[in-house]
């Protein structure tokens, strides 16, 4: 790897135009949640469409929304690659946050400002970038490539469980690749090994048939915001534990050696108070690494109902909701937590209200992926030759939901979780942005990564 100069070079001579193709990408506001932007997603899918196929690439749209599938075989006696990613993001909501529109791309010296910025848009177009320097430079790609690009990853992938079924047999490969996840720090480059599984659903309590006068009926009917406070409260104890019967039956202890590992990061309760703005929870007698990659949680992520405007308003409301979701970590199971998590809501139900629990997400069970596979060593090899330290392997507490269902569909093969994002790029938060020295050293790495593949 003696060319490391001309590979700067090159990503020199091409920052323009990577961060003007990425502005193009990142102008598409295709929040999956919110069903009015489902044609956002069709549109971008084809703008992703015609950059493969400026690439190379054969491209199809399968099913809806559209999942991006598109195909490169010129080396028949070299690996198969195939890279997932999700050109999706999260809603950007509080817009009044942000201090550029979400989806008007604002560059800094520092940084690309919007929404998908660094989950995920950016970290997938890290690859096409990386594609091109080969196409450019030797007129072929040094791997042949699937390449999987969904618009649901942020809401539970069904259309590409569907299209799993049919074409995964087709999308034969050596290993997958994807760049979905983050480094520990700025200086402290890693490659994720674990992430956390996932139930998501929205619990609503409904009472009266119409709001009532808080003093006439206060007294004689159930408040439906109460009964959801008393829900939730029972949900979890000041020990950070969940309270569903069983919940931790199937949790392994944390490894050793990780643990060992895990020790020599600086994860102390100073850099995530810095990093969040808040002082350290959790649960009791695990260190934050621990909480974060080897234990379970529950999260309330909406809660609404009654009167919220200006002034006061004296009512019992008709109904009180809350969106809420429980991470989990290996050899928890997905449906068996679901099903504990229903009966507990109804048996904790105070007497005189109807309470209902759907579900708004399929659901998933953590992911783990080795490190000793040849794929590992030489994205470990990449990210250290682009970022000048070798990375560290973490488990992160974040979830890319249809690995598992990803992994056994294509028969097994290693997945390289090679991820540039950094902690303080305020994904799914407002004023989400991508470091451009990420960007560039990612580009780079991704560069190193992919002569690597051609090699084994
Ligand atoms: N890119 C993230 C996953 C991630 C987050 C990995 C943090 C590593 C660190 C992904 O796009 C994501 O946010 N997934 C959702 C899935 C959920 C909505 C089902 C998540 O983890 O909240
Ligand atoms: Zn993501």
């Amino acid at each position: 790897m003696e060319d490391s100069p001309l590979i700067r070079d090159w990503i020199n001579g091409h920052k323009g135009e990577i961060l003007g193709a990425l502005v193009e990408f990142l102008r598409f506001p295709t929040i999956s949640a919110q069903h009015k932007y489902w044609g956002a997603l069709e549109e971008a899918a084809q703008w992703l469409k015609g950059q493969l196929e400026g690439l190379g690439f054969s491209v199809r749209l399968l099913g809806e929304p559209p999942v991006v599938y598109g195909y490169y075989a010129k080396a028949p006696n070299k690996p198969t690659l195939l890279l997932y990613g999700h050109y999706d993001v999260q809603p950007p909501e509080p817009l009044e946050l942000w201090e550029s529109p979400p989806f008007a791309p604002r560059l800094t010296t520092e940084a690309i400002y919007a929404r998908g910025a660094s989950d995920d848009k950016g970290q997938v177009y890290a690859h096409l970038a990386a594609w091109r320097y080969f196409i450019e430079t030797y007129g072929e790609l040094p791997v042949n490539l699937h390449v999987v690009l969904e618009g649901q990853e942020e809401t539970g992938s069904e259309s590409l469980y569907v299209v799993l079924e049919k074409h995964a047999p087709e999308w034969r490969c050596d290993a997958v690749i994807v760049s979905d996840t983050a480094f520990f720090a700025e200086n402290i480059p890693t490659l994720t090994v674990g992430l956390r599984g996932l139930v998501y659903g929205e619990l609503s309590v409904e009472g009266p048939a119409r709001d009532l006068h808080s003093g006439t009926f206060g007294g004689v009917v159930e408040n439906p915001i109460w009964a959801l406070c008393v829900i939730l409260a029972a949900l979890k104890g000041p020990d950070g534990r969940v309270h569903l019967p069983d919940f931790y039956a199937a949790v392994r202890p944390v490894a050793k050696d990780e643990r060992r590992l895990w020790r020599q990061l600086p994860a102390n309760a100073a850099h995530y108070e810095a990093l969040t703005g808040a002082p350290l929870s959790g649960e009791v007698g695990f260190t934050p690494l621990e909480r974060i990659g080897i234990r379970p949680t529950i999260e309330i992520h909406g809660i609404w109902g009654g009167y919220t405007g200006e002034g006061s308003k004296t009512i019992i409301p008709t109904s009180a909701h809350a969106k809420l979701s429980l991470r989990l970590v290996p050899h928890q199971d997905p449906a068996e937590v679901w099903q504990r998590l229903e009966e507990f809501i109804h048996r904790m139900a105070p007497p005189g209200v109807k309470v209902t629990l759907r579900r708004l997400h399929t659901g998933a069970p953590a992911f783990e992926t080795p490190t000793d596979s040849p794929y590992y060593q030489v994205a470990a090899e990449a990210v250290a030759k682009a970022f000048g330290r070798w990375p560290v392997p973490l488990r992160e507490g974040g979830s890319i939901p249809v690995l598992t269902a990803l992994h056994k569909a294509l028969g097994g093969v290693p997945i390289v979780l090679i991820g540039f994002g950094l902690p303080t790029d305020a994904v799914h938060s407002p004023n989400e942005h991508f470091k451009l020295t990420q960007l560039w050293q990612g580009i780079e790495a991704l560069i190193y990564a992919y002569q690597g593949f051609g090699k084994l």
